[in-house]
């Protein structure tokens, strides 16, 4: 079969399962197709969607404004540069340091994550408990810095990275990783709470605490740290996820724009880290080794192997120390979202943002114990590592990457699990892990225990495979994960699943290689490209953010959808960003009434800069102010759950 063939195939199944659903034929009829695991949930299969919103129209790409849906609010709550810490200074974009970043909102906001505060009370599992949406904290990830959007004086990025200082650079460092920030809604409008005891900047400057297999590791080991258990700061905070025992995990992502490693001078003792530099894409450009010789791999060779995990973060405890939880794996994370579920193991979701490497789970050892949150504060660190292998028929197995067991042996370089869980790239392609299109958001609906994995495109893509059946896929698509169980009740932690498209992201005009494939009645709007984040709402419906879609002529926003029901997979277009934005992180409160979404890199294209930006927002375009990350909260005019 040629990749074309493999395509049309995927295709006409794909379309003619749509067929079906339009009509909404029975479950019995479905289950004899090749996509049979598909049912529509019966519940709702013979309603119609419960989204009522009014579409918004197709939005012009390099608008400098953003748009909502009729009938909804999106306003700013919390920007770059505002006040985090009590005494922090107000914003001041032309006297920029180190110190007044660290106490204000961070840079490119990404995921974001939403812990109720019961009022009143005291305890983590009051606060839990209560499921207040009109009041929380919010934990925010500052992803990575655009130096040519924060300083003033460069045309682009390439004159920001020539021009970089020492000063400059460590104000970088300041407004990266992770924001607490306590908010409250009085008279229906969202505000922060000033001098909150939450408030929290964590940045690469943090102490963080190193737990789970690598800790202590040979690898982990520097000359600053010779213990190999305490590493300075987490950055390239992109995704994560919110624990129901009350934490956050914040992921480190793109950690090789931060080294520089000269491969051919390193010394032979560190071949694995060379590999490990080479699988990550690390280049000798980046300017953060020009004034410190901690991210300069020759110099320093380990303290790469420092990031690339997961961090959890207590922020109930404003005192707690963060931690990398390495049970977890490194690679590029990006979503790290939890299903648990009492007395049960806990299940985190993990995705690799990177071109043709994988998509992975963790299974704790321990049960979870709901009633206890504190009972959970450690159950990621001890457990079992799985990475998915997609199969041609619709099925699949979580294959788990375990030291001692098959290939990963001291044979192949991997004398402990510590070795396994560093380089867990490297054993999972050992073990036949499927090559995917970079999972970004990860979910797991509510009500049926479907799992989704927005994939959002790989261009270095040759051949279709399983579950990735474009190639090169250029607009991306989002797969069905159906752990075995039925709906509501799935078992996240066995190996083996089924899956399924659930759509094929891009204009539905398109030619067969770049064209959307989605549920019926889709409009002209609500088509999009680059799927990233994804978030339910508490009914199951499935929200989208988009990172990319400008490249094809439509601003990036949020879509919706149903994922059961005739109108499975019918996306409908909700918020636009402004010009040169992606839209990351968007978060409901528990009530479905309050949704946070993080508006990152506004202006950010072409012939932008901090000077001469293509947008100012969310300031007005005459101001002196530069464009700045955002948070919006939205909300429904006279209240309501969103959506609907
Ligand atoms: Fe930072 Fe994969 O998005
Ligand atoms: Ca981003
Ligand atoms: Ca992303
Ligand atoms: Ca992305």
């Amino acid at each position: 079969m040629t990749p074309n063939d493999h395509l049309g195939d995927i295709a006409t199944r794909f379309l003619s399962r749509r067929a079906l659903l339009k009509g909404a034929v029975a479950a019995a009829a479905l289950s004899a197709t090749p996509f049979g695991a598909l049912t529509a949930n019966p519940a709702r299969a013979q309603s119609a969607s419960s989204l009522t919103f009014s579409e918004l129209p197709a939005a012009p790409k390099n608008d400098p404004n953003h748009y909502i849906a009729p009938g909804y609010r999106a306003d700013i709550l919390i920007s770059w540069g505002d006040p985090v810490l009590p005494g922090a200074p107000a914003f001041d974009p032309a006297h920029q340091t180190a110190a007044t970043q660290a106490a204000q909102f961070g840079f490119n906001c990404d995921f974001i994550g939403y812990l109720p505060l019961g009022d009143g009370a005291s305890a983590v599992p009051q606060h839990l408990a209560s499921r207040n949406s009109a009041h929380g904290l919010l934990g925010v990830n500052h992803e990575a810095t655009k130096a040519h959007m924060m300083f003033t004086g460069f045309a682009d990025s390439d004159a920001a990275r020539d021009g970089a200082t020492a000063e400059r650079v460590a104000v970088e460092r300041a407004s990266l990783g992770f924001s607490v920030i306590e908010v409250k809604r009085d008279n229906g409008a969202w505000g922060i709470v000033a001098g909150s005891p939450f408030a929290r900047r964590i940045s690469a400057e943090t102490p963080i605490a190193i737990t789970g297999p690598a800790r202590g590791h040979a690898r982990m080991k520097t000359a600053a740290d010779p213990a190999g258990e305490t590493v300075i700061g987490t950055f390239e905070n992109c995704s994560g996820g919110t624990t129901p025992w009350g934490t956050y995990l914040t992921c480190e992502e793109n950690i090789q724009n931060r080294f520089a490693c000269k491969t051919a001078d390193m010394d032979a003792a560190y071949a694995r880290e060379v590999a490990s530099a080479e699988s990550f894409q690390v280049r000798t450009s980046n300017t953060w080794p020009k004034f410190d010789a901690r991210f300069d791999m020759n110099a320093t060779p380990h303290e790469f192997n420092r990031f690339g995990w997961v961090v959890e973060i207590d922020p109930y405890d404003p005192q707690s120390v963060p931690k990398k939880r390495t049970a977890l794996g490194r690679f590029r994370h990006e979503a790290a979202t939890i299903v648990a579920k009492d007395g049960k193991p806990v299940t985190a979701y993990l995705a690799d943002d990177q071109t043709l490497e994988f998509f992975y789970k963790f299974v704790s050892a321990r049960a979870y114990v709901g009633a206890d949150p504190a009972a959970n504060i450690d159950i990621l660190d001890a457990g079992t590592l799985y990475v998915a292998q997609f199969k041609d028929d619709g099925t699949g197995a979580w294959l788990p990457l375990v030291h001692g067991e098959g290939l990963l042996t001291s044979e192949n370089g991997f004398n402990d699990q510590g070795d396994v869980v560093i380089d867990a790239r490297r054993a999972a392609r050992l073990i036949g892990a499927t090559e995917t299109d970079r999972p970004e958001g990860a979910e797991t609906d509510p009500i049926t225990s479907r799992t989704y994995v927005a994939f959002t495109g790989g261009t270095d893509r040759k051949e279709p495979g399983p579950a990735m059946p474009r190639a090169p896929n250029q607009r991306g698509h989002i797969v069905e994960i159906l752990s075995p169980g039925t709906d509501g009740d799935r078992d996240h932690a066995a190996t083996t699943f089924t899956w399924d498209i659930l759509l094929l992201a891009g204009n539905p005009h398109a030619e067969i290689a770049s064209k959307g494939v989605y549920g019926p009645g889709t409009s002209e709007a609500g088509f999009f490209a680059y799927p990233d984040n994804i978030v339910f709402d508490p009914q199951g419906r499935l929200w989208i953010a988009t990172d990319g879609g400008r490249q094809i002529g439509i601003a990036d926003g949020l879509w919706a959808c149903c994922v059961t029901g005739p109108e499975r997979a019918t996306t409908r277009h909700f918020y636009a960003s402004p010009t040169g934005a992606e839209v990351t992180g968007p978060c409901f409160t528990p009530d479905g009434e309050t949704l946070f979404v993080s508006i990152q890199h506004p202006g950010d294209q072409t012939d932008s800069s901090f000077d001469n930006p293509t947008t100012r927002w969310p300031a007005a375009l005459d101001s002196t102010m530069p464009p700045r990350p955002s948070v919006i909260v939205v909300t429904r005019e006279g209240g309501g759950p969103i959506g609907s």
